[in-house]
C-alpha cells in the first residue's frame, strides 16, 4: 500500500518534467526548385522549426517539426508557394511515449555488459567502459568533466605509436541516439570479438562514445528533442556543441542567439566538452582519421563545412567517403549520399569536423549521419539498432583499411 502511493507520487514528479510534444507534426517536403528552397532556408533560420533532417538537394526530402500553434500558417506557406508536403508524424508525442515504453520495457543489463536492443543511459554506458578496462588491456580515462560534472570518458585501444591513430566520437548531439549506441558497438568489436583484434594490432582507436553527457541524460529525463550542451545563459540553455570549435568559429550556419538550436557560445571552446575534446587531440600522435557519428539522413559528409570551399585532398577524402558507403550498402542496401557538407546540407561552421581537419591533424574527416526513424522517431526504434550498427561497422571497417593501406 504504501509502496503504491510512492510509486504513483514518483511518477507524477517524473512525468511532470518531461516536456510534451502534443500535436506537434514531423512533415516531409519536397523542394523541387529554386523558389522552394528560399522558402526553406528562411524556415531553417527560424528557431521555432526543427529540421530533423535536412539537405539542400532539389528533389530530396527535408522532414521539419513544426507546433500546433505555427503548423497552419506552414502548410499555407507551403501551398502558396506549390511545395510538395505529407505529414510523415501526425503526433510526435505519442512517437516519444511509444518510445519511452519501449525503452522502460527492454530487458535490463547486467552492471558492465551492453546491449544493442535498447539505447542506454549514461551510467550504463560508463560502467561497460570501466569494465572493459578491468578485464582487457585498454585504456580507458577522461578527457574532462562536462558541464554539469560527469566524466568525459574515452576508451583507447592499441597504443603503438608507429600506427596512425583513428577517433571518434557520439552524442556531441544530444538528442541523436543512434551515434554513441554505433560507438559502443565498434568499441565491443574491437574489444571482445577477437576476430576483429587485428584492428588494434595495426591502429590506434580513441572513441569518445558520449562527448555531451549533459545533453543525452537531458533528452532521457526531459526532453527527447535537446540537441545541445546544458550550459547555462543569461535566457536559453545550451550551446550547440557542434558550433562551438575554434576553427572559423562564428561563421555561415551558426547563430548569436541563445536560446537558437545552433548557438555557437558566447566564444570558440566555451562548452567545457568542446575545449576538453580539443586539448585531448591535440595530444594525441599520428591522428589521421576522425569520424564525428551523428543522426540523421544517411550522409558521408566532409570539410569544409564552413562555406562551399573543398579541401585540398577532395580526391582522396571523397573516393574514402564513397569507400564507405559502398561497404556500408554491401551488408543489406542501405545508401549513403557522399560529398561536401555546405554542399549537400549547407554551411555551417564550428564543427568538429572542420576543426579535427584544419586543427586537429586529421586529413580524413567526416561527418557520418546515421540513418533515423521515419515515422518511428528521431532515431530507430530500439529494434533496429542491431541492423544500423552492423552495417556501419563495415563503413568503418573500410576507412580503417584505407588508413592503413596507405
Ligand atoms: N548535422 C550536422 C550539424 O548540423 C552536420 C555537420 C556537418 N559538418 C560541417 N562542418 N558543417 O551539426
Ligand atoms: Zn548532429
Amino acid at each position: 500500500m504504501k509502496g503504491t502511493a510512492l510509486f504513483v507520487i514518483f511518477l507524477a514528479v517524473a512525468s511532470a518534467d518531461i516536456f510534451r510534444y502534443d500535436g506537434y507534426k514531423v512533415y516531409q517536403v519536397i523542394p523541387t526548385n529554386e523558389i522552394h528552397a528560399e522558402v526553406l532556408k528562411v524556415f531553417r533560420e527560424n528557431e521555432e522549426y526543427d529540421f530533423w533532417s535536412k539537405t539542400n538537394i532539389l528533389g530530396e526530402s527535408v522532414n521539419i517539426m513544426v507546433k500546433p500553434a505555427l503548423q497552419n500558417s506552414f502548410v499555407k506557406i507551403l501551398e502558396t508557394n506549390k511545395i510538395e508536403y505529407s505529414i510523415l508524424i501526425d503526433d510526435a508525442e505519442s512517437v516519444f511515449q511509444e518510445e519511452r515504453l519501449r525503452q522502460t520495457r527492454a530487458p535490463k543489463i547486467e552492471k558492465g555488459k551492453i546491449s544493442f536492443d535498447k539505447y542506454h543511459r549514461y551510467e550504463d554506458i560508463q560502467a561497460y567502459l570501466e569494465r572493459l578496462q578491468v578485464d582487457y588491456p585498454v585504456k580507458v580515462g577522461t578527457i574532462g568533466k562536462s558541464y554539469e560534472g560527469r566524466e568525459l570518458s574515452y576508451i583507447q585501444i592499441g597504443d603503438n605509436p608507429n600506427n596512425p591513430t583513428i577517433v571518434l566520437d557520439g552524442a556531441i548531439h544530444a538528442r541523436e541516439w543512434i551515434a554513441p549506441a554505433m560507438a559502443l558497438y565498434l568499441i565491443q568489436q574491437l574489444v571482445e570479438n577477437e576476430e576483429y583484434a587485428y584492428l588494434s594490432e595495426n591502429a590506434n582507436w580513441v572513441i569518445i562514445p558520449v562527448l555531451n553527457p549533459d545533453g543525452y541524460e537531458y533528452t532521457h529525463t526531459n526532453n527527447r528533442m535537446w540537441r545541445k550542451t546544458r550550459s547555462r545563459g543569461n535566457t536559453c540553455y545550451g550551446v550547440d556543441a557542434n558550433r562551438n570549435f575554434g576553427y572559423v568559429w562564428g561563421g555561415l550556419g551558426t547563430s548569436s542567439n541563445e536560446c537558437s538550436d545552433i548557438y555557437h557560445g558566447p566564444y570558440a571552446h566555451s562548452e567545457p566538452e568542446v575545449a576538453a575534446f580539443t586539448d585531448f587531440v591535440l595530444g594525441l600522435n599520428n591522428v589521421e582519421l576522425y569520424i564525428a557519428l551523428h543522426s540523421y539522413g544517411q550522409w558521408v559528409i566532409y570539410p569544409w563545412g564552413y562555406d562551399f570551399i573543398l579541401p585540398d585532398n577532395v580526391d582522396d577524402i571523397h573516393y574514402l567517403g564513397e569507400r564507405i558507403a559502398d561497404a556500408i550498402k554491401s551488408v543489406k542496401g542501405t545508401s549513403y549520399t557522399v560529398g561536401n557538407s555546405a554542399i549537400l546540407l549547407y554551411p555551417a561552421a564550428g564543427c568538429s569536423d572542420d576543426w579535427m581537419k584544419g586543427a586537429g591533424g586529421a586529413d580524413l574527416s567526416y561527418t557520418l549521419e546515421l540513418p533515423g526513424g521515419g515515422s518511428q522517431g528521431f532515431d530507430l526504434p530500439a529494434s533496429r539498432i542491431y541492423d544500423v550498427v552492423i552495417e556501419t561497422f563495415q563503413g568503418i571497417l573500410a576507412a580503417y583499411e584505407y588508413i592503413v593501406e596507405k
